[in-house]
């Protein structure tokens, strides 16, 4: 007979990529109290993004999931998380206006903080110390005390995801949203480029529909779609004694829901069948995704599936496909062709950005947007040839004008590098860079309506039923 699952059920397994915390006494301590803050996230809104995923699923809408690749206690700001939300709502309103869906938004934010790594020690200069393991384990200072894992900064990481959170809440819901604000969502370095005036005339046409349906009657008083947007949020669920503190049952349904965030994803390293991480994802109510890397096997997919989404629950699984430009369009074909066979209801969703990462020869980690673009073809190729959606894209990237990838119509060349690199873990698409790849994937989505395509059902198909 199965094992009943509960929060906790993941500590009986392998797990990897976990902080030795010095001091177990302090670490109970700290769950202990997060388990009785308030959750950040309802149930029902991890419910509702279920059922927006579902959508998703069945080819009527477009997943837009991206953030930093890690938050930092040092870069939290309102201007940050404003600039970010702006990028993210502009972004979205290109692909909702340019390839007529809808799109669901997901940030990789209000609590994306743990990271995990290729080696557990860094060496500098003939010193060894532990890596860094993003804000909620260690500092990223390279010195041997900051590297030490400390629990309290989970509670700090909490604090810090809550007024995030409050913040967004506030953008999504208040009128910053609102559609009549289109404009205002272009910020300076962006407007200022041929990209920026590409934004301005369709923001320009916007107005004019907006003013077409007040006419109709539908303003933002009476249509509530007008002024306000759903704004989700998601990270890595890697740093398991958070994520069970977080878990509690859900008094309307009473079923388990990790209430730090709406989403959770298993990355890439740690999705091992029997790990610790899959166990613990396996039971909770949120929608759940996992990364899908180049190594990925069929059968291996159908296991994980089976694990994950043993109900073909549509908008449960999401399915993040992170092959490299070079390798998607030799191993993503199966795995979709598989999963469409055994009629197993996912998001397809491309991660362009984590394996395509290169150092410069000035030694930044960097991406290239030409290779970043090149993987995203690849994937709307590959689901082209299959007949199947290409659901939504992942991304990191930064409503700032930073300098990590090098690319794109700005030409940020590997020199510039030093200017405005800020990440604290993996370069990040910039504003500019951001949109321009969105205009892309709008073109692509629109062909993919044009070429017949409609709604996951062939055309010809469709005339048949
Ligand atoms: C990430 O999304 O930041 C990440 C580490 O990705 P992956 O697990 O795909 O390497
Ligand atoms: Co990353």
């Amino acid at each position: 007979m199965a094992v009943k699952w509960a929060p906790d059920s993941w500590r009986g397994k392998p797990i990897e990529q976990v902080p030795e915390y010095p001091d177990a006494k302090e670490l109970a301590d700290v769950e202990a109290r997060l388990s009785g803050y308030p959750p950040l996230v309802f149930a029902g809104e991890a419910r509702r993004l279920k059922r927006s995923l579902a959508d998703v699923a069945a080819g009527k809408a477009f997943l837009l999931q991206g953030g930093d690749c890690a938050e930092s206690f040092a870069e939290f700001h309102p201007d940050n998380i404003r600039d970010l939300f702006k990028i993210v709502l502009q972004m979205a309103v290109v692909l909702t206006f340019g390839a007529a869906l809808p799109v669901v938004k997901v940030g990789r934010l209000a609590g994306q903080f743990a990271k995990p790594r290729s080696a557990p020690t860094e060496t500098i200069d003939g010193v060894e110390l532990p890596s860094y393991r993003g804000d909620i384990i260690n500092g990223i200072e390279f010195d041997a005390e900051a590297r030490i894992p400390d629990p309290k900064r989970m509670e700090q990481a909490y604090n810090q995801s809550a007024s995030t959170l409050n913040l967004v809440r506030a953008f999504a819901q208040g009128g910053f949203a609102d559609l009549h604000r289109v404009h205002q969502w272009n910020m300076g370095f962006v407007a200022d480029s041929p990209l920026g005036e590409r934004y301005t005339d369709l923001a320009n046409r916007l107005d004019e529909t907006l003013a077409f349906m007040a006419a109709c009657g539908l303003t933002s008083q009476s249509a509530p779609q007008i002024r306000e947007t759903d704004f989700f949020t998601s990270h890595e669920a890697l740093l398991l004694p958070y994520e069970q503190a977080m878990t509690r049952v859900d008094s309307t349904s009473g079923d388990w829901y990790d209430t730090s965030a709406h989403l959770l994803w298993c990355g890439e390293r740690t999705r091992q069948l029997e790990n610790a991480q899959i166990e613990f994802l396996k039971g909770i109510g949120n929608p759940v995704a996992s990364k899908v890397g180049p190594a990925t096997e069929p059968d291996y997919l159908i296991r994980l599936i089976d694990i994950l989404n043993p109900e073909n629950e549509p908008g449960r699984l999401t399915l993040i496909s992170r092959m490299g430009a070079d390798k998607v369009e030799e191993v993503l074909p199966a795995l979709v062709r598989r999963v469409k066979e055994e009629g197993r209801h996912v998001v397809w969703s491309c991660d362009p950005m984590h394996a395509n990462m290169v150092k410069s020869a000035n030694g930044y980690k960097t991406r290239h947007f030409d290779r970043i673009l090149r993987e995203v073809e690849g994937f709307f190729a590959v689901h082209r040839a299959e007949g199947t959606h290409p659901g939504g894209i992942h991304l990191e990237l930064t409503g700032k004008d930073v300098t990590e990838c090098v690319g794109g119509a700005q030409a940020i060349t590997e020199a510039d590098l030093s200017d405005r690199y800020h990440t604290h873990c993996d370069p990040r698409l910039n504003g500019r860079q951001a949109l321009e790849l969105t205009f892309l994937i709008a073109e692509r989505l629109k062909e993919e309506r044009s070429n017949g395509h409609v709604n996951g059902v062939d055309k010809a198909v469709a005339a048949t039923i």
